[in-house]
């Protein structure tokens, strides 16, 4: 299985706090994926996005990228086993000993029984930590409709956060893409998804000393503050 080597973590910019594992939490569109960038950027600590490793193995085409493309085209989930094994692999390499952040997992109850099992055997120094990010529907659609993607996973926005030349990564020059699951009709579906599937993953986490909840609808960098207020607060917990 491969994975994107952009979420592999640069030096960290704060040493003297260390959120250990975080659970990214939230409906598609509310900056799961934005928000992971740059909490891996302060904490130097990796960000693990199933989305993304999905994403990579469909553009590498391996065996596990034939069965994800069609369910992910349709705003469907990848059957827990596969992504539970993805996230194991992931799991178990060396830079995830200080901490991590897993966006977009996990997403089903049963694959949140498998992650809090795997950290209960793994006994990692710090508990496993969950932030809801909260944004409400009309708003996600024109996040998720606005979204342009560079082929290493940088994210963009043609409303909020565009590049300084149209349709080009800023970083690398790659073309911008827009993802397939980001139709309208697409992401009516991975709503759908969400509220059935992962809601109720939302509602296991939802203890005092692990949970917090955090407005989305903010700008980019009021809402790092806003995760980082709630990751210092759980922390003291
Ligand atoms: P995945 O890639 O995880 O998609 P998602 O959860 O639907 O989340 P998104 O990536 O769409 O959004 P995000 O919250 O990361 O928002 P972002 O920061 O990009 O999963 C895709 C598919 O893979 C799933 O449907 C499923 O098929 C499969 N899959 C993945 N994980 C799985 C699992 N665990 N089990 C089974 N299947 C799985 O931001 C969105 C846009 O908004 C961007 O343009 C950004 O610039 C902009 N933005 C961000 N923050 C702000 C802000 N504060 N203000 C204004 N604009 C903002």
């Amino acid at each position: 299985m491969t994975n994107d080597s952009a979420t592999h973590p640069p030096a960290p910019a704060d040493t003297t706090f260390l959120p250990g594992p975080v659970l990214l939490l939230g409906a598609p569109g509310v900056g799961k994926g934005t928000q992971a960038k740059l909490l891996m950027a302060e904490y130097g600590i990796p960000q693990i996005s199933t989305g993304d490793i999905l994403r990579a193995n469909i553009a590498n085409g391996t065996a596990l990228g034939k069965v994800a493309k069609s369910l992910m085209d349709q705003g469907q989930l990848v059957s827990d086993d596969l992504v539970n094994q993805m996230v194991a692999e992931r799991l178990a390499e060396p830079d995830t000993h200080r901490g991590y952040i897993l966006d977009g997992y996990p997403r089903t109850i049963n694959q949140a029984l498998w992650v809090d099992n795997h950290l209960a055997a793994a006994s990692t120094a710090l508990p496993v930590v969950a932030i809801s990010i909260l944004v409400d529907y009309k708003k996600l659609l024109h996040r998720i409709t606005g979204r342009r993607i560079s082929p290493a996973g940088r994210i963009y926005n043609i409303y909020t956060s565009p590049p300084a030349v149209p349709g080009i990564c800023d970083v690398d020059g790659s073309i911008l893409v827009q993802r397939p699951d980001d139709s309208e009709e697409v992401f009516a579906e991975r709503m759908k998804t969400f509220e059935a599937q992962t809601a109720p993953v939302v509602e296991h986490y939802r203890n005092p000393g692990r949970f917090q909840e955090v407005n989305g609808d903010l700008p980019v960098e009021a809402v790092t503050v806003a995760i980082n207020a709630a990751l210092h607060k759980l922390r003291q917990t």
